[in-house]
């Protein structure tokens, strides 16, 4: 099964994580459009969506699934996104899409956070991938000098702008041994607004996709 096919398969199988008569938290980039996809079949069942970006939004309002203000719900049934990495432990690196802030927030009020890839995407211990950072542009070169501190290889993203306006610092030659301590460490450097570790709020159900059919875990 070439890759194209398991985000599709994966996209299908989140479906059933939807509950009826709620509204739904919707992630971002090519595995989330295959859910996206997939929800066109259950669109009646479900109150609406808030979306983690604009391009999330556009696909979803494309389908006639109503878009909800974060500010308007109290709470979000499911949230369901992909990953640039996933460990067994059910940390991340995400925001290879940029949408890393938003994704951050909307999770957070999800009450079940199911991540869905393929499995290219599982390691061992992340930072192979380069961890995104969002950042205020005017911190941009300070903040660029405190990742090196800290070990990292950042590169300027350059001609990204994010959907909050800021700019994207990716971290090559990461080893990240414990995620929630380098989540909270970079963090807290003045000028970040956050970064792509998803280890404080990791996923509850991951849903593999592998040569032999989608695996829950
Ligand atoms: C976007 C993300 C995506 O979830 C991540 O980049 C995975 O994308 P894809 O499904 O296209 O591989 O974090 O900011």
């Amino acid at each position: 099964m070439d890759q194209n096919a398991k985000k599709q398969a994966v996209g299908r199988a989140a479906v059933k994580y939807v509950e009826p008569d709620t509204i739904i938290g919707v992630g971002t980039g090519s595995t989330v459009n295959c859910f996206i996809d997939a929800l066109a079949d259950i669109k009646h069942q479900i109150t609406g969506a808030v979306s983690s970006s604009e391009a999330s939004t556009e696909r979803l309002k494309a389908l006639g699934i109503e878009i909800f203000e974060l500010n308007e719900v109290d709470s979000l049934s499911v949230y369901v996104d992909g990953a640039d990495e996933i460990t067994e432990h059910k940390h991340m690196i995400k925001g290879g899409g940029a949408a890393l802030t938003r994704e951050k927030i909307v999770a957070a009020v999800a009450k079940t956070f199911v991540c869905i890839v393929d499995n290219s995407k599982e390691v061992g211990v992340l930072g192979k991938f380069p961890l995104p950072v969002e950042v205020i542009p005017m911190a941009r070169s300070y903040v660029a000098r405190e990742l090196v501190k800290l070990g990292g290889d950042p590169v300027y993203r350059d001609g990204v702008v994010t959907d909050n306006g800021n700019v994207i610092l990716d971290v090559f030659n990461l080893e990240i041994l414990n995620p929630v301590e380098l989540e909270k460490t970079i963090n807290n450097i003045p000028g970040v607004v956050t970064n792509g570790i998803f280890g404080m709020r990791g996923a509850d159900v991951v849903l593999v996709a592998t040569d032999d059919g989608v695996v829950t875990k």
